[in-house]
């Protein structure tokens, strides 16, 4: 820890810090910093450089309580509300519990099962999709349980020119949809409706990247195209942005936090957890973000429902319609 001179405040030695990537474009462990504390600019700066290159970065056995969790997070963006959809825990607006059987599991048994099945980018239905999200694990089964995300960038660059050439100028409809009627999670869905027309390709707002951005379980269709042909096209899309050499698998120890770029990265929640009684529980936080620009500029446009705004300025709209 090095204090400023100035201020008197704390802050990390960014010196320390050191990145070990994981795979060849995804995924880094981030090791010599202490998440509880504050970070400073130099080390603050050194993680979000490491996130935006490597996509998820994972830091080992930080074991922070939830204030700790909400105050790492205001380092690196401003946090949502805990989900909008789904909720919040009690006393903290900015944490949604990511519980073995929370209401948004709850229709993982109709879904027809696919190889992209499960695999999404964290509420692309929105007009502005959180622009990360930081997972902390607390409850971590001895075996199983672990966290697959896929590389979008990679997965573009991975397509022929040709189907690159096609693709560059289309756009898709994400919603959210309940697959069963009458239960908590269509009340939920009923209750915060959201449907978004992004770029099928996005440029990364900070790095110029360009992403496949095909969120499996929200991207419903593509304009333009008639639904057999689209419902190919996004099939064949889907199986290409989940081929292993785009992935990463990481096994959880309680404590640890993983930090992902919602912005080129989509992710996969274990299903194996139900074949076991152990129990999992993580929680997780989502960062305000930006609406996406495709290659030729175009903005997305909202369908239906409002922006994800901040935990704060969403408590205090609820507390208005009341
Ligand atoms: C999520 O989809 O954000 C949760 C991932 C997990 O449970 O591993």
């Amino acid at each position: 820890m090095n204090r400023n001179v100035e201020t008197g405040a704390m802050s990390q030695n960014a010196d320390a810090i050191q990145i070990h990537p994981q795979t060849l474009s995804i995924g880094a462990e981030i090791t010599g910093i202490d998440l509880s504390q504050p970070l400073g600019e130099a080390a603050r700066r050194v993680v979000y450089d490491a996130f935006l290159e490597w996509k998820v970065v994972f830091f080992r056995d930080q074991n922070l309580d939830h204030a700790a969790h909400v105050a790492f997070a205001r380092q690196m963006g401003e946090p949502t509300i805990g989900h909008a959809v789904f909720g919040h825990e009690t006393g903290f607006p900015e944490i949604y519990s990511i519980a073995k059987f929370r209401t948004a599991n709850s229709h993982r048994e109709a879904r027809m099962q696919r190889p992209w099945t499960g695999w999404h980018t964290d509420i692309t239905a929105a007009i502005n999709p959180p622009l990360a999200s930081i997972l902390r694990g607390v409850t971590i089964p001895p075996y199983g349980g672990d966290t697959l995300w896929t590389d979008l960038a990679a997965a573009y660059q991975g397509l022929s020119e040709t189907l690159r050439g096609f693709v560059d100028g289309l756009t898709g409809i994400h919603r959210f949809e309940a697959l069963v009627k009458g239960d908590d999670y269509e009340e939920s869905v009923q209750r915060r409706t959201m449907e978004s027309e992004h770029p099928l390709v996005r440029v990364h707002p900070e790095t110029g990247r360009r992403v496949l951005y095909v969120s499996p379980s929200f991207l419903k269709s593509i304009p333009g195209l008639s639904p057999r042909e689209g419902q190919q096209i996004l099939e064949l899309l889907w199986e290409h942005a989940v081929r292993p050499e785009y992935t990463l698998r990481f096994k959880w120890r309680a404590g640890d936090i993983a930090m992902w770029d919602n912005r080129s990265t989509a992710h996969l929640a274990p299903s194996d957890i139900f074949e076991s009684d152990f129990d999992r529980q993580l929680y997780r936080i989502t960062l305000v973000g930006d609406v996406p620009v495709g290659i030729d500029g175009r903005t997305s446009r909202a369908l239906q429902g409002e922006p994800i705004l901040s935990a704060a300025a969403e408590l205090e709209a609820l507390a208005r319609a009341s």
